[in-house]
């Protein structure tokens, strides 16, 4: 799958953006604040309908703009479409499929798939658990449609079902949670029953990654679950479990005013030859952890869909040693799609000749000579 041509308006600083792009290698580079991450950033948000940096979607209007445009052709399975987003600040957001409006814009994601390898990446390791809960359900929303409706569900189900223990702190009328703990349960198992089926993969996937990255390391993920015991398979089992949980911790739930279990409250565990990244990792052992996990990213998203996905490695080479950076271009070469984002030429010597190569410079994009030429 690529992404064929991009053309934004009021992108951030990038006024205007229009250019076609390398169905395999594109090197994006300039010195700081000049527009880079922004056009990873434009190439995302046509995967999954949102920002990586977590914004509302009137920060990425270009200050003193009305709106913002992001139109894109792509493909996926030699299917050809073109996607259109835009965001203005009195009518918010509107998403066209080949010219058709889609009204829920879940619908969008996934129509072509993204994986982003940035420094902020650290974080699935060395933060708390709400970013490792990110990592496996953006994979899954962008994979999975009805995961995505489960999750939205589940979240609704789960706000509902605060206010209510917060209600029902004052009531106490337990009664008024019944009906609402069924659908709590279902989502809660639905949602830790895919997670934990995909974390069971990607920790196949991680380990043989890590293995070409860091020889002599084994990288093992766990799904740390609130709600039922990982060897409780089924379905069944799962609500049962989960329901009689749920029965002896009411009162506290109560006391506190919130819901104590269930895959809001879930983790991963990722450990390094047996031990525990997070608590006892090297700065340089959780960066490998955390590439290794993007790697593992695109290769379940190819399992799937049968095409890598794009890869967006923004700024990611700069941390890396000599070793490192090679070791990863030569694991990149098989790969589909890829932009890449640096401050200079130099960092990329390696890489194949033909990339498309776009000096970025005050949000102005200038296609520069060819790789084999700047070596
Ligand atoms: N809504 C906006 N309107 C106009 N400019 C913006 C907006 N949002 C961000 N910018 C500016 O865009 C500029 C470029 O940001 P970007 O993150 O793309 O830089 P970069 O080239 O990736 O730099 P670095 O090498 O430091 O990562 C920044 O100076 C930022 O202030
Ligand atoms: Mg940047």
């Amino acid at each position: 799958m690529n992404i064929t041509t991009l053309n934004t308006t009021n992108f951030r600083n990038i006024v205007e953006f229009k250019h076609d792009f390398s169905p395999s290698l594109n090197i994006l580079f300039g010195n700081n604040a000049q527009g880079k991450t922004n056009i990873i950033e434009a190439i995302y948000i046509i995967g999954t309908t949102k920002s990586f940096r977590r914004v509302q979607d009137e920060k990425l209007i270009n200050f003193g703009s009305e709106y913002v445009k992001i139109d894109a052709k792509i493909v996926k399975n030699e299917i050809e479409k073109d996607i259109s987003i835009r965001f203005s600040r009195n009518n918010g957001k509107k998403i066209l499929l080949n010219n058709k409006p889609i009204i829920k814009h879940a619908d969008c994601v996934g129509n072509i798939n993204v994986t982003l390898f940035c420094p902020e990446d650290l974080m699935i390791i060395n933060g708390d658990a709400a970013n490792r809960r990110r990592f496996i359900d953006i994979l899954l929303c962008q994979t999975d449609r009805a995961y995505l409706s489960d999750l939205i569900n589940f979240q609704r189900i789960l706000k509902q079902r605060n206010n209510l223990l917060k209600e029902i702190r004052e009531s106490r009328k337990t009664e008024l949670l019944e009906p609402w703990d069924e659908q709590f349960c279902e989502f809660s198992c639905k949602i830790t029953t895919k997670r934990d089926q995909c974390l069971r993969k990607i920790n196949k996937m991680a380990h043989k990654c890590h293995q070409k990255l860091q020889f002599n390391e084994n990288l093992a993920l766990k799904y740390v679950c609130s709600i039922y015991s990982i060897e409780e398979e089924n379905q069944a089992d799962c609500k049962i479990a989960f329901k009689n949980k749920l029965k002896r911790v009411l009162n506290e739930e109560i006391a506190k005013g919130f819901s104590l279990l269930g895959p809001h409250r879930d983790d991963l565990e990722i450990e390094i030859n047996q031990i525990n990244t997070r608590f006892f990792g090297s700065q340089g052992q959780k960066r490998s952890a955390a590439i290794s996990l993007r790697l593992a990213e695109a290769e379940y998203i190819k399992a799937i869909t049968e095409e890598y996905p794009i890869l967006l490695l923004d700024d990611i080479f700069s941390e890396l040693d000599e070793q490192r950076k090679n070791d990863l271009i030569h694991m990149l070469q098989k790969k589909q799609q890829i932009f890449i984002t640096g401050t200079s030429l130099a960092e990329f010597a390696g890489m194949a000749p033909e990339a498309k190569i776009f000096y970025i410079q005050e949000g102005k994009a200038r296609i520069h000579a060819h790789t084999k030429q700047t070596r």
